[in-house]
């Protein structure tokens, strides 16, 4: 079984006595200390993800920042391991900006995304001297440029550009076609460009785009930088000459969550942009930009599996029922995008499948299950069943639906573990809680 999961798991998820271990700590011990669900991060693979894109973007000649997308899985132990090796961070709301400020992360390895962004947001981005505001309307620039100058600060951004082009993943997750929220088209991202050079409050450093995420190939970002190359030559001649200083391709490296899938490595990626900057940039005679990446689920999402532990089974017409004690609160990616996943049983964990069953969650929604026809061991009651590649979009999406408290996250390496978050408690569910006697007949 182990073997057959083997692309899907942690890079130290290994096997002893039947049982899967991560980070050389048994899947068991993890559910006695911190209860069931547990999300647990293996840091070597995050580690091992970071650097990899660390190490692609070494050689490049105009220089390089790796931001982490925070909005895959945010906590301060996280950022600071990640801060360690040389990352910065993308936040997308002030809660994320928050968090990085808290892991001590410097305002100018920290670039601030969003559709939206509050007065309150800039304005606290401002202050904290981040290194890049990608602004994403025109409204923004305006709103940004006002708060910039009553700061004193001269604000560095980007412009969020829509290619309209279109990729291979879910709906809900591709952002680069034209009717996407995120970004403007070319001709509006030269407007407000333009806007920026004239103003003394703002630096226009150039562009940044974000194709989809779970992108599985290259082709996409070969297809945007061909495209934007005859846009930065008609861009330069706009601005009377002036360059694109930064270009921030954004993130969207995709990760196997079934055992099938085969997503292209950091290195092929920056090898397939630093390919086309190299030959259609420099024919054009553009000078190479500061390269800006922005991996969330390709850092994180393999690195962690959530362990539950099984209910009862049951049987409904043709399908097989396991029912476990998380579900969509802990990881709504199954009931938001159909996403699939895979499952073993963590105490048996070399057994071979007899059947197929849904894995179901616990909450009041029928669309509340994790897996459909997942390949398993007869489960039974009490044992522990873990559910690989769960370490992006699940824990950050998390919420307390049906008054469940959210699940612990744990680090864990070389045979021992940490929280990073801790479990929620009963009792911190009330504390937004107020009772507003005065309204009541
Ligand atoms: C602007 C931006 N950058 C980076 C990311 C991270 O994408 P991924 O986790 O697919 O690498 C996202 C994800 O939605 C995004 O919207």
């Amino acid at each position: 079984m182990l073997s057959d999961l083997a692309p899907i798991l942690p890079d130290t998820a290994a096997v002893v006595d039947g049982e899967l271990h991560v980070g050389g700590v048994a899947a068991s011990a993890l559910a006695a200390a911190y209860a069931t669900p547990v999300i647990v991060y293996d840091a070597a693979h995050v580690e091992r993800a970071a650097r990899s894109w660390i190490d692609a973007l070494a050689d490049w000649p105009a220089g390089s920042l790796v931001a982490y997308a925070s909005k895959a899985f945010s906590s301060v132990g996280m950022l600071r391991l990640l801060a360690d090796l040389g990352l910065g961070v993308d936040v997308a709301s002030h809660g994320e900006l928050g968090t990085a400020l808290r892991a001590g992360i410097p305002g100018d390895r920290i670039v601030l995304h969003g559709n939206n962004k509050s007065r309150v947001e800039l304005e606290a981005a401002v202050a904290a001297g981040v290194g890049l505001v990608v602004v994403d309307a025109p409204q923004e620039l305006v709103l940004l440029e006002s708060i910039a100058r009553a700061a004193g600060r001269v604000q560095p951004i980007l412009v969020r550009l829509n290619p309209d082009i279109e990729v291979e993943t879910h709906r809900y997750i591709s952002t680069s076609h034209g009717g996407s929220k995120f970004g403007v088209p070319a001709g509006v991202a030269t407007e407000l460009l333009l806007q920026a050079d004239a103003s003394d409050w703002l630096e226009a450093e150039g562009v940044h785009l974000h194709l989809g995420s779970q992108l599985l190939d290259t082709d996409p970002w070969r297809r945007v930088l061909e495209w934007l190359a005859g846009w930065a030559v008609e861009l330069r001649t706009a601005r009377g000459g002036r360059e694109l200083q930064s270009l921030d391709v954004g993130g969207g490296l995709g990760i196997a969550y079934l055992e099938t899938q085969r997503p292209p490595t950091p290195a092929q990626v920056v090898a397939t942009v630093t390919e086309v900057l190299g030959s259609q940039w420099r024919d054009a005679g553009l000078q190479l930009p500061r390269l800006v990446v922005e991996p969330g689920r390709s850092i994180v999402g393999q690195a962690a599996l959530t362990l539950y532990r099984v209910g009862v089974t049951k049987d409904a017409g043709d399908i097989r029922y396991v029912n476990v004690d998380g579900g969509m609160s802990d990881n709504p990616r199954p009931v938001l995008y159909q996403a699939q996943y895979r499952a073993l049983l963590a105490e048996r964990a070399e057994d071979a499948a007899t059947g197929a069953w849904w894995v179901a969650g616990v909450h009041c929604e029928s669309g509340d299950v994790l897996i459909e026809d997942a390949p398993l061991p007869e489960p039974r009651p009490g044992e522990l069943l873990a559910i690989p590649a769960t370490g992006a979009y699940a824990a950050s999406m998390a919420s307390t639906y049906n008054m469940v408290p959210r699940a612990a996250v744990v680090l864990v390496r070389d045979g021992e573990h940490r929280p990073l978050l801790r479990r929620e408690r009963i009792d911190e569910l009330f504390v937004r809680d107020a009772d507003a006697p005065e309204f009541r007949a």
